[in-house]
């Protein structure tokens, strides 16, 4: 009995463990970075292994950029659809001229002012960028993180590393590395945790491949920053629409939906007073009928709401913050198993242009104006 019982779970083993590797778990500090721990994850990726890193925006997953066998690790662990591009990243601004043929003056202009930072550049790219990364395009994306750990890791391996952000297909992306944990747990080599990434939202995207350059996602370097620098650019019609079949984005990851929650996401949008009104009238009913309700409100609303579980995403007069806890509190309203979250919406404007561009996907624009 007690040896069929061995047998069995030996056999499971195989089966459930036939994808799972031993993934190192190592905490580097900030302040005082552990070279040896940095130079074992560069170690890894310059021998075609995943390690996922945290940078300034959100966590990435790593593999060497110019290994086409590398990089298509990165789509299997993910579950990410093969025309989906990766970014590259750099830690010197002189790596950009060997991955780049053209590179414009105005976006010279622009390095030299954002870079480091939260920025994802497009251009026409070079011949020793495999097609594996670009899903196809003849354009590569390419990003110098600010992040110190992450520059570390980079300039140690000494190769451009293709990173998209370090979660399952789908899902919200890490800003921690228990998210990424949750997701990438047994399917990649190394996970760094250097504590949470204070932007907390993807970096803003902008496409100089084209005649006048273009935004592909908001983030928290606006497009008033970018005008301010080099003049009037264009802005991707997709990010403020549905994806149907009128609306290609040009980014192709964003015809995606970013957020999957099994719970119903549904956005209430109005006065604040009457938004809450709202949500504390649908949420009792809900909660009447059996339902889990989550709530997702501001420092200024947080006590005004009687039922549900309530997360507080920050203040509303300071978006940077809201902008940092949006994806863990949307990957929390999940680790609860919730229904259905409400949510308040922001405006529009600025940094809140990236913050509504992730909420309403997440949402699939599903709205109650109030
Ligand atoms: O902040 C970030 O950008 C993070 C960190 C890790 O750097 N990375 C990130 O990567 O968000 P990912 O793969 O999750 O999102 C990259 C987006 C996708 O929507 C992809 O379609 C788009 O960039 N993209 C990449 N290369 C492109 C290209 N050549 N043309 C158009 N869009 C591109
Ligand atoms: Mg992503």
């Amino acid at each position: 009995m007690n040896l069929v019982l061995v047998v069995v779970v030996k056999n499971l083993k195989n089966v459930v463990g036939r994808n799972l590797m031993n993934t190192v778990l190592s905490k580097i500090d900030y302040n005082y970075p552990d070279m040896i721990q940095i130079k074992k994850a560069a170690n890894i990726l310059k021998k075609g292994g995943l390690v996922a890193f945290p940078t300034e925006t959100v966590y990435g997953l790593g593999a060497n950029g110019l290994d086409s066998k590398a990089c298509e690790k990165i789509y299997q662990a993910k579950g990410r659809p093969s025309d989906n591009p990766l970014i590259l990243h750099i830690s010197e601004i002189s790596e950009l001229y060997k991955i780049v043929d053209i590179i414009p003056n105005n976006a010279l202009k622009i390095i030299n002012k954002f870079w480091p930072g939260a920025l994802t550049l497009i251009f026409k790219k070079s011949n020793i960028i495999p097609y594996e990364v670009t899903g196809g395009l003849d354009t590569v994306a390419i990003r110098f993180p600010k992040h110190k750990i992450a520059q570390l890791i980079i300039r140690e391996a000494n190769l451009p590393i293709a990173a998209p952000s370090a979660n399952l297909s789908g899902k919200p992306s890490p800003t921690r590395a228990s998210h990424v944990k949750d997701d990438l747990y047994g399917k990649i080599d190394m996970i760094i945790d250097s504590g949470y990434s204070s932007v907390g939202i993807e970096s803003t995207i902008l496409d100089f491949s084209t005649d006048i350059p273009t935004i592909l996602r908001p983030g928290v370097i606006t497009i008033d920053m970018i005008e301010n620098e080099i003049g009037k650019i264009n802005v991707d019609n997709a990010i403020f629409k549905k994806i149907g079949e009128n609306i290609v984005p040009k980014a192709p990851g964003m015809k995606y939906r970013h957020y999957s929650p099994k719970a119903k996401f549904i956005l209430v949008k109005g006065s604040i007073s009457n938004v809450v009104e709202r949500i504390n009238i649908i949420a009792s009913n809900d909660e009447k009928n059996g339902l889990k309700v989550g709530i997702m409100a501001t420092n200024q609303t947080f006590n005004m709401y009687k039922c549900g579980t309530i997360l507080n995403i920050g203040d509303r007069n300071d978006i940077k913050t809201i902008a940092s806890n949006l994806f863990s509190v949307l990957r929390k309203f999940d680790f609860l198993g919730v229904d259905v979250i409400y949510s308040e919406v922001f405006d529009e404007f600025g940094e809140g242009m990236a913050i509504m561009n992730r909420i309403n996907k997440a949402s699939g624009y599903n709205y109650i104006i109030v």
